[in-house]
């Protein structure tokens, strides 16, 4: 059995030490240790996009994603996003649109949604299909959920 050991985690603007089997994944950290339930468990192989959190910018499965990897990077789940006081444009535009049933892939799939709109604020329709191409949707809202990244898209756009 590992033995746990101190790490050090910058998550949503905060730095957090933590002591853990390093072994444990990412995603394991964030719900387990620190609360942060956003990001799901869904496939845990890097199939399915449910655990995806920023990194750096990036959407990254924090389900494969090994703590050593994460350490001095930036991490963002959807907590950091925005809140329900202040939601991230993207927050109000998927409520807006009603872009989910179940809702369990939504977190993932926002995620990846605002790391295409910090790369590219003026997305089209295909690229924004594209972006996504990595979060599956069993529920099958994905033409809400484009639309809903339109929309805020959009919104942003508009002073
Ligand atoms: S749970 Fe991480 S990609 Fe599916
Ligand atoms: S809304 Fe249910 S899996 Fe996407």
């Amino acid at each position: 059995m590992a033995t746990a050991e101190t790490a050090r985690l910058r998550v949503n603007g905060t730095e957090r030490e933590i002591v853990v089997d390093p072994a444990t994944s990412l995603l394991g950290v964030l719900r387990g240790v620190l609360g942060l339930t956003a990001a799901r468990f869904g496939c845990g192989a890097n199939q399915c996009g449910a655990c995806f959190v920023l990194i750096d910018g990036h959407a990254v499965a924090s389900c494969d994603t090994p703590l050593w990897a994460a350490a001095g990077k930036d991490i963002v789940t959807l907590e950091g996003l925005g809140t329900p006081e202040n939601p991230h444009p993207l927050q109000r535009a998927f409520v807006a649109e009603q872009a989910m049933q179940c809702g369990y892939c939504i977190s993932g799939i926002i995620v990846s949604a605002a790391a295409l709109l910090k790369r590219n604020p003026d997305p089209s329709e295909a690229e924004v299909r594209e972006a996504l191409d990595r979060n599956l949707c069993r529920c099958g809202a994905h033409n809400r959920i484009v639309r809903a990244v339109l929309r805020a898209a959009k919104e942003a756009a508009t002073p």
